[in-house]
């Protein structure tokens, strides 16, 4: 018989209880993962394009075929054996995103359809039963689109005001920075732990420290973070953390909203519907408890289960492992980069995840990008849906090389000598 879980490559330990970092078999892990294994216009490709969107292994795929091909039926409404199997290792995956991020409970665990949807959650509960016209929302200069546009929304529905904390040029704010756009009006800080844009890191744990003293609760979009760092969300003391499957080795369409228990109970429903209540007459419902009342609807169950493979699969590597080697490669990356004769890197934070965001002299980004596609080299190029970083820096777009674990020195070294091709091509 197949059970929705055959033999995990891990046991599910905290991240947070990793032995210390060891060096990575990056050509064993890249076996791992077919995409990788192809040419792209006959060469073999160099994938960094990972802010974007990350690539699965083997395991996350079979997962996914595994379930679809043996244990699926609709999960939490039948007693008989596949929805059983569907409902209890649909569960099983919130244990597995609970211990992940070290949450105290899985009953901390939201699903929703990614980042975006997990902030939107937010807004429009937190938001539209918390906030009245006149309160401050804090946000940053270097935020997302998913962490500025629905905090309009409510701006433009009851009058809220969104505030933002001012960027330095190096793509960075500091602890004053923070304080100083603190007020008495301010009800919600929201702040993304990593930039898609700029790689910066920001220091969560101390701004989060600074928002309680003041009684301010902090929603952190984690989804650049969660796929490099080991995340630990009672030591962050975050009220909540968002984040995203597929830029973790997981499918699209699944992601995560952490919230504290006890803030989460005491909010409102986002979406009616099936699975979220307790009990339903014309005249009454009554909701269920979190976090079922978050979760309207058939859920996206596949991916929820498939989600936690990709925890397996990160857990196995080690998240400390990641983020050391990555960490190398954005040294290395940055030293080669930085050589290049015109190439300006925009975000230059002390403290950086494995984003390199550059623009070059003469060569607009989009062109960059598709000359470094003959070469078989994916980066990402534009303004990574946050404009007003890039207002910020007076640039339109910039490419973005952005690395994981499965890159190497010789893939950045591959798009050294793309970039290089392409100011020669613009010379001509
Ligand atoms: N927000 C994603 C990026 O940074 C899509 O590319």
């Amino acid at each position: 018989m197949n059970t929705p879980h055959q033999p995990q490559p891990t046991n599910d330990t905290a991240a947070t209880a990793q032995a210390p970092s060891k060096p990575l078999d990056v050509e064993k892990i890249r076996a791992d993962f077919p995409i990788l294994q192809q040419e792209v216009r006959g060469k073999s490709l160099v994938y960094l394009d990972n802010a974007a969107s990350g690539q699965r292994p083997k395991h996350v795929i079979e997962t996914i075929e595994r379930v679809y091909e043996h244990d699926y039926a609709n999960i939490h409404r039948g007693v008989h054996t596949l929805s059983q199997r569907s409902t209890q290792a649909y569960e099983d995956a919130r244990v597995k995103v609970q211990h992940f991020i070290n949450a105290e409970s899985e009953k901390e665990i939201v699903f929703t359809r990614g980042t975006t949807e997990a902030i939107n959650l937010v807004a429009q509960t937190f938001g539209r039963s918390r906030l009245k016209a006149g309160d401050e929302v804090l946000i940053s200069t270097m935020e997302h689109h998913s962490n500025i546009v629905p905090w309009q929304i409510l701006r433009d529905e009851i009058g809220i005001v969104l505030k933002v904390i001012p960027i330095d040029e190096h793509g960075a704010f500091s602890l004053e920075d923070f304080k100083a756009q603190l007020t008495e009006e301010t009800k919600l800080v929201s702040v993304m732990h990593v930039s898609n844009a700029l790689g910066t890191v920001n220091p969560i744990k101390e701004m989060t420290a600074i928002a309680h003293e003041r009684n301010i609760p902090v929603l952190v979009d984690g989804a650049q973070a969660v796929p490099h760092l080991a995340v630990d969300v009672q030591d962050l003391d975050c009220d909540f953390y968002a984040f995203s499957a597929h830029k973790m080795c997981g499918p699209t369409g699944v992601g995560v909203l952490y919230g504290k228990f006890k803030m989460l109970k005491s909010l409102p429903p986002y979406q009616g519907g099936g699975d979220m209540i307790e009990n339903v007459t014309f005249e009454k419902t009554t909701y269920a408890e979190p976090p079922a009342r978050f979760e309207a609807g058939t859920p996206n169950i596949v991916g929820g289960i498939a989600l936690g493979a990709a925890i397996d699969y990160l857990q196995n590597l080690g998240m400390d492992n990641i983020a050391a080697y990555e960490h190398e490669l954005l040294e290395y990356g940055t030293q080669i980069l930085s050589e290049i004769p015109g190439l300006r890197i925009v975000g230059t934070a002390p403290n950086k995840a494995s984003v390199i965001s550059f623009v070059l002299d003469g060569i607009h980004p989009h062109d960059l990008g598709t000359i470094l596609d003959n070469d078989g080299v994916a980066i990402r190029t534009g303004h990574h849906c946050a404009q007003p970083v890039m207002d910020f820096f007076k640039v339109p777009a910039t490419a973005r090389a952005s690395f994981a674990f499965y890159n190497t020195k010789e893939e950045i070294d591959r798009l050294a000598e793309a970039i290089r091709k392409a100011i020669k091509i613009f010379q001509m």
